[in-house]
């Protein structure tokens, strides 16, 4: 059976035309008159307390999610030419991302094929045609390739063409850069595709990175991301910021194939202008969409790009331990040249603050989570990207390798858009 909400949505292969764009427009108005949840949504089961504090699911969730599956590496303005590199650590593997002369974006291991030092150090830089390893000395190409070693009268015989850096898949979408370490997953386009067809008319390419930083939290990393994937706190958690310009009770829920979602939220005033946006550039291809609503996109599992026309913000989010998390705060904007406008200040300050407003209750909600007060996780129906989030998690885990009290029940196919 599907749901008529998912077979409308069915149509929308095509991504974010004409039709599409009012449908989605017709589907706020409609939220925003409805009394109760649609007809034959299910009760959402409590999440088991256990998903947020048992150690032995924090494993499965961090080989699922960061070694089996794709996960944001950067963007290619981290790579400006040739030789350009930088190291993530955001698999848990240290892992080297790096341009080629060819000015092919490749991914290794960042571990030397003799005994495991790193062959690149210091965060970033720029290689002049090879990577030497600080230990011995062996020297690798921008491709991997094991070029010299160091005293090769002691290693006679060595198979140098076997002994290349090892590569890690990395794929990019628009100008991101994805790695996975699992040889065998799909094809990051087709990971990422039931929602990329949606940005698909936006010149994702022409995003540059306008702005980067990191925070740590003290709090389990879903306990950040829910945040994200709900406007049910803007009353509350952000009663002067986004509470003044979105109405909650008209955003409206896609929720997508492989644990991807998005929510749409309405500006309260029709016409309402971003002041803190007010000269900037807009995107080419933009439709009313991200004109006049917030669209923000949750790429599974830890990718939240909430589009304006004018830019996106990216929050990307990785559990370091089972209750530190560390969040990145990206800016993505169409920017005329590579000068970043002064406008951008306070663009940024500004969103800084809401971000800051959506982690005051991480630590206080992790103390819970370590106590016996910590019951289950009732969820509401708009709070149901939330739950399509757990079942995706748990599809990437095997819902055989989980134990029974912790699993979720699936219940939310009918009302996933194909
Ligand atoms: S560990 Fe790299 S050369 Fe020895
Ligand atoms: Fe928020």
């Amino acid at each position: 059976m599907q749901t008529k909400e998912a077979a409308a949505d069915t149509a929308d292969r095509a991504g974010l035309d004409g039709p599409t764009v009012e449908r989605w427009k017709a589907r706020v108005a409609a939220e925003r008159q409805r009394r109760s949840p649609p007809e034959g949504f299910p009760r959402l089961p409590e999440l088991a307390p256990g998903r947020y504090s048992d150690p032995a699911f924090f494993e499965l969730e961090r080989d699922a999610l960061l070694r089996r599956g794709w996960t944001w590496a950067g963007h290619v303005d981290q790579l400006p030419e040739p030789g350009s590199w930088y190291e993530s650590d955001r698999s848990g593997s240290p892992i080297l991302v790096v341009r080629g002369l060819d000015g092919t974006v490749r991914a290794f291991y960042n571990t030397c094929r003799h005994r495991g030092a790193p062959v690149a150090r210091g965060g970033s830089g720029t290689a002049a045609g090879s990577f030497t390893c600080g230990y011995h000395g062996w020297t690798y190409g921008l491709d991997g390739a094991l070029q010299a070693v160091t005293d090769p009268r002691d290693f006679s015989g060595l198979d140098t063409a076997r002994l290349g850096l090892v590569p890690v898949r990395c794929e990019t979408f628009g100008p991101f850069v994805f790695v996975c370490e699992d040889p065998a997953a799909e094809p990051l386009a087709r990971f990422v595709e039931p929602m990329a067809r949606y940005l698909r008319h936006l010149p994702l390419e022409s995003l540059r990175l306008v702005h980067r930083r990191t925070v740590e939290v003290t709090g389990n990393y879903k306990v950040v991301l829910e945040n994200f994937l709900e406007a049910y706190h803007f009353r509350l958690l952000h009663q002067k910021t986004t509470h003044r310009i979105f109405d909650h009770t008209g955003t409206n829920v896609h929720l997508w194939r492989n644990g991807h979602s998005m929510m749409l939220s309405p500006h309260r005033r029709a016409g309402w202008i971003d002041p803190g946006a007010a000269g900037m550039p807009e995107m080419s291809g933009i439709t009313d969409i991200e004109r006049d609503f917030n669209a923000s996109y949750s790429l599974f599992p830890n990718l939240i790009l909430p589009f304006s026309s004018t830019g996106v913000p990216g929050i990307a989010i990785w559990p370091l331990a089972i209750d530190r998390t560390r969040m990145e705060v990206l800016w993505f904007a169409p920017m005329r040249d590579g000068e970043r406008d002064p406008l951008w200040e306070t663009r940024i300050a500004n969103f800084d603050r809401i971000v800051e407003e959506d982690v005051e209750f991480v630590a206080p909600i992790q103390a819970s989570i370590a106590s016996p007060g910590f019951r289950g996780v009732p969820l509401s129906y708009q709070e149901r990207r939330i739950y399509h989030w757990h079942e995706a998690l748990d599809r990437r885990i095997g819902t055989e390798r989980i134990p029974a009290a912790l699993r979720v029940t699936p219940l939310l196919d009918d009302w996933t858009e194909d």
